[in-house]
């Protein structure tokens, strides 16, 4: 009987020799792509200082960057890029998203759509977050004669490039998205609206350091949040802010989640059964991510609030730990094999180590912040049960 052998895919555009990267053992068609771009690449958890890491030239771009490349299970990367004073990024498109946080300088981005000569320009500052729509033109300008201006770009590139690994496909394709973007005035100059308990939704937001946060109760400490739903990315963004002498509720979730702390200083601690744990400190413009399904808490130790950015990957983030109302709120502590541990729930070396780290410092541990008596004080969060659908 003869035998056919298929040597490209139905579609036949990608020859599966490009597959080559898929196999265990060799990198992936994202990693090789990472690796093969002459910049820095900072593997492991956290990148410390992202004003001051050292970047190189890009290529062709116009840019020098980095490249983060956490642990986040291929699902997202970071491109830290430096646009020079008085100069900009060349233009590109490509098929995957991309969530930008300015992290020094001021300037403006130009977007538009294939085969459309109409921009939209807008200004951006230190403390802004956007999203380029998918496969939408794009460029940055410095707005400064005289100093860098420095961008933080999570990208879905990763999962876009091992799903399919062509980079004709990536960065030359002509496909269009006019359910996401279709030039429509005033797509990333409007101040937005609020939705839902703390949900605000616009393509733009000025100044997330800055940004008004509302109370969000069951992550306990009196901790306040935002999100953001922005309809130009798939990512999810939102700011989170807890009080001097408090830490985070422990918590898990999937992988992709990149943190930026926007205010004050402390340290985080990530563990899972069996395995090592992991401490490292930040401060005002670290970027760091949680491991794959690993508890994690983010510890304040200094003497002002602590407010951190975290984009993230659709709505994981949230419904991970959602819990239906008529459950109670800790229908998603550990009693209940949840992904939220409450402070009663902690080991006590938990709370004594930050005792030790809070003293080096002058600082006031504030227990009573950390008590299920004081979450109940608080208004109830206000996610409607439909959010969660
Ligand atoms: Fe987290």
């Amino acid at each position: 009987m003869a035998v056919t052998t298929r040597t490209t895919d139905p579609s036949g555009i990608i020859p599966m020799e490009a597959y080559h990267g898929h196999h265990i053992g060799q990198r992936s068609p994202w990693k090789k792509w990472i690796m093969n771009q002459g910049v820095p690449i900072h593997t492991g958890v956290s990148l410390y200082d992202m004003y001051t890491t050292p970047v190189s030239d890009w290529g062709e771009t116009g840019a020098k960057a980095a490249m983060l490349n956490f642990e986040t299970g291929e699902m997202s990367d970071a491109w830290l890029i430096e646009v020079p004073p008085g100069g900009q990024v060349k233009p590109i498109h490509h098929m995957f998203d991309k969530m930008v946080y300015v992290v020094t300088g001021r300037g403006a981005t130009s977007v538009w759509t294939i085969g459309s000569k109409k921009k939209q320009t807008f200004e951006w500052q230190k403390g802004s977050i956007f999203g380029i729509p998918l496969n939408a033109w794009h460029e940055f300008y410095n707005g400064s004669g005289s100093e860098p201006a420095r961008l933080i770009c999570v990208t879905s590139a990763p999962l876009a490039m091992n799903f399919n690994p062509d980079h004709n496909f990536l960065f030359n394709n002509t496909a269009t998205f006019p359910h996401i973007y279709n030039g429509e005035e005033g797509y990333f100059s409007s101040e937005g609206k609020p939705l839902e308990g703390r949900l605000w939704r616009s393509n733009f937001n000025a100044d997330v350091r800055t940004f008004p946060v509302e109370t969000m109760r069951y992550r306990g400490a009196g901790g306040t949040n935002r999100h953001f739903d922005m309809g130009s990315t798939h990512f999810n963004a939102h700011i989170s802010e807890f009080p001097s002498g408090t830490y985070k509720k422990g918590h898990r979730h999937g992988p992709g989640a990149h943190l930026i702390t926007l205010e004050g200083s402390g340290y985080t601690l990530e563990w899972n059964w069996g395995k090592e744990l992991v401490e490292f400190p930040w401060k005002d413009g670290t970027c760091y991510t949680a491991l794959n399904g690993f508890w994690h808490q983010h510890f304040n130790t200094g003497k002002k609030p602590v407010r951190y950015l975290a984009i993230t990957h659709g709505r994981y983030h949230l419904s991970l730990r959602a819990r239906p109302a008529e459950q109670g709120e800790s229908a998603a502590n550990v009693a209940h094999h949840g992904d939220e541990m409450d402070y009663e729930e902690e080991e006590p070396w938990i709370r004594e180590k930050y005792r030790g780290e809070c003293a080096k410092n002058g600082v006031t541990v504030d227990d009573y912040k950390m008590t299920k008596e004081y979450e109940l004080s608080l208004p109830t969060d206000s996610w409607r049960k439909e959010d969660w659908t």
